[in-house]
């Protein structure tokens, strides 16, 4: 890890040890990726602003986010199957998290299950919650979020239906999963992964399984899951999460005004405006062009935290000028999850607070209270 000195450095060394379509499945986005492009594109266009001669000599990442404090506004966002770039990924990621100072938030469909991350970290982490047809498993899960001390629910809204990811198909990564003869040769080349994800405890979705009846094997859990997703959803599911969870939620994936105005209107506690890293709707609109708009419908009723595209310390610095309380963060992680484990995730996140620290000064801030849009040159 020595010479790595950025998230691209982790990227290609998780693209050496990882094989070739848990990378890929990572690194796409849905159909022709023009919004998995626009979030990165449209984060580099906006510019920051350089100050000099302010003593910048007391700076402080330190802020909260949704009322617990972190040590700099990031936390590891939601990613499915993080268990598949690294055994036991999300125990890894939740440590390195919790060692920074920062929030972790599992995914409903992570391969460690709640049960098994409460057991190995000492520190309440997020939960991610996707709403499927299933309604008594749905409780179940927010129940057992719930009995395992999880401080945050994340109800993700923007995935009734899938969008697709061409290279998934194409490897087999669909559903029901296919193993290709090329992918099992490519695992082959790969000894540290398949050793690391053989001595994982689990192979394959950890809150389902032994919790869905009737499901005993990855196959059948893929196919349980592929029909799960419930294009009925509307906001008044919304109300019936709210009525079983009484903590504090976190609504993601919002990308237009109006919504934000009805999330705002739900009693949660902050939403996230993210597109899930472009994986969803192609053609939308990229993360970072409507945070602003967002903040300025909503922002004195809700928190608003930010995702997408996020690969340095300038992009946290660029989201919070823009309005966001903090920022999420899913490849930048998974990167160096895959590249080097727990402390691969360690380095990602301290890559990011150094970029972010410097970047405070140069624009001329201390702290994060400070940053605003005269940070920005317009
Ligand atoms: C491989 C992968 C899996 C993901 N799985 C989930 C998920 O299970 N639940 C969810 O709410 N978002 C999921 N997301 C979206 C992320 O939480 C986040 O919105 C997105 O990755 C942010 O963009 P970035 O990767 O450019 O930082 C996933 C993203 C990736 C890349």
């Amino acid at each position: 890890m020595k010479n790595v000195t950025c998230i691209e450095d982790l990227r290609n060394i998780a693209r050496c040890k990882v094989p070739r379509a848990f990378f890929d499945y990572v690194e796409a986005g849905s159909y022709s990726q023009e919004t998995l492009r626009a979030n990165r594109v449209d984060l580099e266009q906006v510019k920051l602003r350089q100050r000099v001669m302010v003593d910048v000599s007391s700076r402080d990442t330190a802020t909260t986010m949704v009322g617990e404090t972190v040590s700099l506004p990031l936390g590891l966002g939601p990613v499915a199957m993080t268990g598949l770039e690294r055994g036991n990924g999300e125990i890894l990621a939740c440590r390195a998290a919790h060692a920074a100072g920062i929030p972790f938030t599992m995914s409903t469909l992570s391969i460690c299950s709640i049960e098994d991350l409460a057991a190995a970290v000492d520190k309440p982490f997020w939960f991610q919650l996707y709403v499927m047809k299933d309604r008594g498993f749905v409780r179940s899960l927010i129940e057992r979020a719930a009995a395992a001390k999880c401080s945050a629910l994340v109800l993700t809204v923007d995935l009734q239906v899938l969008g697709q990811r061409h290279v998934d198909i194409k490897n087999g990564l669909s559903v029901p999963p296919a193993l290709k003869i090329k992918n099992l040769i490519n695992m082959m080349t790969k000894p540290g992964w398949v050793f690391s994800v053989l001595s994982g405890k689990r192979w394959t979705f950890g809150n389902l399984d032994g919790h869905v009846k009737g499901m005993g094997n990855v196959k059948s859990l893929a196919q349980w899951v592929g029909s799960q997703f419930d294009e009925t959803l509307n906001w008044k599911d919304v109300e019936w999460v709210r009525s079983i969870w009484p903590g504090k939620l976190i609504i993601k994936g919002i990308l237009d005004v109006e919504d934000a105005r009805v999330a705002a209107k739900t009693g949660a506690t902050a939403l996230v405006v993210s597109n899930h890293g472009g994986r969803q709707l192609d053609g939308a609109a990229s993360s970072i062009s409507m945070l602003p708009k967002v903040v300025d419908a909503v922002g004195s009723e809700i928190e608003v935290l930010f995702d997408g595209g996020i690969r340095t310390g300038q992009d946290v610095l660029r989201a919070l000028a823009l309005g966001a309380r903090g920022c999420l963060i899913g490849r930048a992680y998974i990167f160096g999850l895959g590249a080097g484990g727990e402390a691969g995730v360690a380095k990602a996140i301290d890559i990011i607070r150094k970029e972010l620290e410097v970047s405070m000064a140069l624009t001329g801030v201390n702290r994060v209270d400070e940053i605003g849009r005269h940070v920005l040159l317009r």
